[in-house]
């Protein structure tokens, strides 16, 4: 059995044991085990995708946030999680004759006047749709970490290019963020096997959970496979790690999207390597005591 297949097991038993003892098996490993991953920043606590999440995964003490690019009609890369604007902007009170709202039709300017936060509470009045520059600035200011998602790439031709090269322009592609600040994922095979094609030293994630028979291919292009939790075993897990990856180390497992504390120390037990989560600060708590 490969070694991470022997650890998985042997943290899937310490996950029994944590239902069974207030000691939590990323306790048992010395803490900081599964990593916690704010998803859309810590957007339980404020709006997705923006600034404002960003800086309050940090006030929780989050290092890892996740997000979601898109392209405007004029080529800006900015961060939101729908393919319209509607769910999170004052778009159709701005803009009533434009529906469907798609992000792809607007320009960046256009954007950057939408009202991101109001949807969420009054108290995040006017907070805007950052673009993918503004993010990842704001991720450095923080020395946090960054897992970005290509949404919807099928929508946007060369988007895999184009987010590289903000991303190198950002100094975002340098050797202390390679070696352990930044992973691209997506849902999208070929998306994900460009990234890793056009720059092979970036950390890829694949967004599903496929058959195991699959994941020799995947193998060659993604350094993680990240499913949803609700697809997930302890086998999966261990199955998933037992490959090694394009850089040589073993398959890594984030899953998602996990945001109570009973879910959390299950999947840990299952030896995932990070937990995507709305709610960090529970998630946190949960797994490391
Ligand atoms: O990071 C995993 C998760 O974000 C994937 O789903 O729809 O929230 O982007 P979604
Ligand atoms: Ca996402």
């Amino acid at each position: 059995m490969h070694a991470r297949a022997v650890a998985a097991s042997t943290t899937a038993l310490l996950g029994t044991v944590a239902l069974l003892f207030p000691v939590s098996p990323a306790r048992a490993v010395g803490g900081g085990w599964p990593l916690v991953i704010a998803h859309r920043g810590a957007s339980a606590y404020a709006p997705e995708n923006t600034l404002a999440a960003v800086d309050k995964a940090a006030e929780l003490g989050i290092r890892w946030v996740e997000n979601d690019v898109q392209r405007t009609r004029d080529g800006e890369l900015v961060v939101l999680h729908d393919d319209n604007l509607r769910r999170t902007t004052d778009v159709e009170e701005v803009f009533p004759d434009r529906a469907p709202w798609k992000v792809k039709d607007f320009t960046a300017a256009e954007i950057a006047r939408l009202d991101a936060g109001s949807w969420f509470g009054p108290a995040y009045a006017g907070a805007r749709v950052p673009t993918l520059e503004q993010f990842v600035n704001r991720v450095e200011r923080h020395h946090q970490k960054l897992l970005l998602e290509i949404k919807n790439p099928e929508l946007y031709p060369g988007i895999e290019r184009q987010t590289l090269k903000v991303l190198g322009n950002e100094g975002w592609l340098d050797r202390s963020h390679l070696a352990g600040r930044l992973i691209v994922q997506g849902f999208s095979a070929d998306s994900v096997r460009t990234v890793h094609e056009l720059k092979p030293a970036v950390k890829t994630g694949f967004l599903g959970t496929p058959p195991v028979s699959d994941l020799p291919g995947y193998a060659g292009f993604a350094d993680q496979i990240n499913p949803s939790y609700g697809s997930l075993s302890t086998a999966y897990v261990a199955s998933v790690q037992a490959f090694t990856g394009p850089h040589g180390r073993p398959l890594e497992v984030f899953t998602w999207t996990v945001d109570d504390a009973a879910t959390a120390q299950r999947v840990a037990g299952y030896g995932v390597d990070g937990i995507i989560t709305n709610k960090p600060d529970v998630v946190r708590e949960a797994v490391d005591g």
